[in-house]
């Protein structure tokens, strides 16, 4: 009887564990939807028509439109990332017109902290 009650406390507590981390994991993960930040809003506005509403990528005329969040662009480095937004990569627009230096330094801070999950000093 002992046994069955510890097995029985065992098992919740395993499987309550395992939940929390679950969530976490989720919660961890940036909405960009949710978002009020300055830099978020501006995605929506420039970016999410082609890389989609989070940044998961699309499909857009049976051509795929990467994901900023995993993959390639998670490979490249801050500068690659600027130069990419600065000055476009066909069919990729520049938005050097229509973001600031300021704005295109902070896009890139943003896909590479809040999308990728990078820390600061990891460039
Ligand atoms: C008109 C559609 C369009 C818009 C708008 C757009 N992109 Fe892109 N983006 C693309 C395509 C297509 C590619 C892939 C280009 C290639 O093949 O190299 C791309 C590639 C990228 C990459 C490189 C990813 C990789 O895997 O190499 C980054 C970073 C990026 N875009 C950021 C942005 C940001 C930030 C914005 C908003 C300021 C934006 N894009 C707006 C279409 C777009």
């Amino acid at each position: 009887m002992f046994q069955l009650k510890f097995l029985i406390i065992f098992l919740f507590f395993t499987f309550g564990l395992a939940a929390c981390v679950e969530t976490q994991s989720k919660r961890s993960e940036f909405n960009i939807a949710e978002s009020k930040s300055y830099e978020a809003s501006s995605f929506r506005q420039n970016c999410a028509i082609c890389h989609g509403q989070e940044a998961n990528g699309k499909e857009i005329d049976g051509k795929l439109i990467p994901s900023l969040r995993y993959g390639n662009a998670a490979t490249k480095s801050e500068d690659e990332i600027y130069q990419q937004i600065k000055e476009g990569k066909l069919p990729m627009p520049a938005f050097k017109n229509q973001l600031s230096e300021k704005e295109i330094r902070q896009m890139v801070r943003f896909i590479q902290h809040d999308l990728q999950g990078k820390q600061e000093t990891e460039k």
